[in-house]
């Protein structure tokens, strides 16, 4: 079988770092032919790495997709109010879409990507690579075979990570409801997909609370200007100083590629970004207006309840799972990569280690290269079923989150079933 090839539109840290290495690990089943991306630096390093012609690279997704279809399929990796368009367009090319979450960013526009996509007859599968990860697997895996009895409750905890938080939603390209699109979608809409996986019921209502408490003026320490490299007066005892957490050799890559917007972060470019780009201002002077706590309650069919948190004052980025069911207890570390089952009949506990020894930890658990496997194995008919996020699929989680939003600034309960409904008129 000849390999899936793909064309890259948006090659910034998704398209560049977590999803097109796989072509270079398994060429024979796919291909980087193609590459958009403004940026020539971050274009030419794509086009290097993955020897791409030089006529297949493009300043923009939309030259490259007036092009006639030249591939088998697209990655759509550009920021999250620039994946309607790209998508829409992709569609009506005939290409089959990995689409990086959100859908889009308002609940009209899933649901018209998602109605295109199926007119169409393409397979657009989005990128919640959470449950591609074996960690989650392995969940499911027991959910579904009784082992803990029926789900009567799941206790839910997103911890952010506060030096993460402070990068991605106060400074950084996440920081703006109204530039990208609200943190419970942003974040969590990878939660809300994983509990209706989980769980395996549409979700009947919800409630939600939230704020920005913290990362705003208010908390302003007196005198810190607006830039950490403008000598603040903080600098040392602040945890959130640009020069310290950007310019360590301890800063992770990832960190450091996305605060220059360069592949290459050399020490003296992580300077300039601190000392002129947005990496570099005081998180308590930012223009960010999304929450960094929230809370969601939610009712599942058949009586299942779950309470979520999503919150940024945690030490380190980890998900946390607890299933209570009627035979057992279920507790999950993502961050550990271990689960431990309880049994009520024998009070017995076992510790099930879920480290995927192909993929390894980094990359959400392996599941950003175990998603792209995936994603090569629908399209070659291999895999199908509810371990794939295709897109009806996920803009009903995506509902989940918009409605949770909704709930957290009218402060009302939601019904589902009528949010939905009236999410289907607007279309
Ligand atoms: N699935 C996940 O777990 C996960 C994790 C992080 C981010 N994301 C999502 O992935 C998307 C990309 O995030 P990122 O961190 O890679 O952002 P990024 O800013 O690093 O990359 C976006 C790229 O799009 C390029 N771009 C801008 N205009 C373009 C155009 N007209 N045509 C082609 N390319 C264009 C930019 O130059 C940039 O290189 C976002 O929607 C984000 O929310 C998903």
């Amino acid at each position: 079988m000849e390999p899936i090839r793909v064309l890259v539109l948006g090659a910034g840290r998704r398209g560049t770092d977590a999803y097109a290495p796989y072509a270079l690990k398994n060429p024979d089943k796919l291909q980087i032919t193609g590459v958009a991306d403004p940026s020539e630096i971050r274009r030419e390093h794509m086009r290097i790495r993955h020897n791409i012609p030089p006529e297949n690279c493009f300043a923009s997704w939309q030259a490259c997709l007036e092009r006639p279809r030249f591939a088998d399929a697209v990655f759509i990796c550009t920021q999250d109010r620039m994946h309607f368009e790209p998508a829409m367009k992709a569609i009506e090319a005939g290409y089959d879409i990995l689409l990086e979450k959100p859908i889009a960013p308002t609940a009209r526009e899933c649901s018209l990507i998602e109605r295109a996509a199926r007119e169409a007859g393409v397979k657009v599968l989005v990128c919640h690579v959470l449950r591609y990860a074996n960690h989650y697997r392995k969940v499911k895996e027991i959910v579904d075979s009784g082992l803990i009895g029926e789900i009567v409750h799941i206790n839910h905890i997103e911890a952010v990570g506060d030096f993460h938080q402070a990068h991605s939603y106060v400074r950084g390209n996440w920081n703006n409801s109204e530039t990208s699109s609200p943190m419970i979608l942003a974040k969590s809409c990878h939660d809300m997909d994983l509990l209706r996986w989980i769980i395996g019921k549409k979700c009947t209502r919800l409630s939600s609370f939230g704020s920005l408490k913290y990362f705003n003026r208010t908390h302003m320490p007196e005198g810190a200007p607006p830039r950490c490299t403008d000598g603040c007066p903080h600098a040392a005892e602040c945890p959130y100083n640009a020069v310290k957490v950007y310019c360590s050799p301890d800063t992770s890559y990832w960190f450091r590629a996305a605060a220059t917007g360069d592949p290459n972060p050399t020490q003296e470019k992580l300077l300039e970004a601190v000392r002129t780009g947005p990496y570099g201002r005081c998180v308590f002077q930012c223009d960010n207006n999304v929450v960094d706590h929230m809370v969601v309650n939610l009712e599942f069919e058949g009586e299942v309840t779950v309470a979520f948190t999503m919150a940024a004052f945690t030490p380190a980025i980890e998900r946390e799972m607890t299933i209570m069911g009627t035979k057992g207890y279920l507790r999950g570390s993502l961050k550990q990569e271990k689960i431990w089952v309880t049994d009520f009949l024998t009070g017995h506990t076992e510790e099930i280690g879920t480290r995927n020894g192909q993929f390894g930890q980094i990359g959400h658990g392996g599941g950003d290269e175990g998603l792209v496997r995936d994603f090569v194995r629908v399209l070659r008919g291999e895999e199908t079923g509810d371990r794939v996020t295709e897109i009806g699929i996920s803009c009903e989680s995506h509902m989940i989150a918009f409605a949770a939003e909704e709930s957290r600034i009218s402060g009302s309960v939601i019904d589902m079933e009528t949010f939905m409904r009236r999410q289907a008129d607007k279309v």
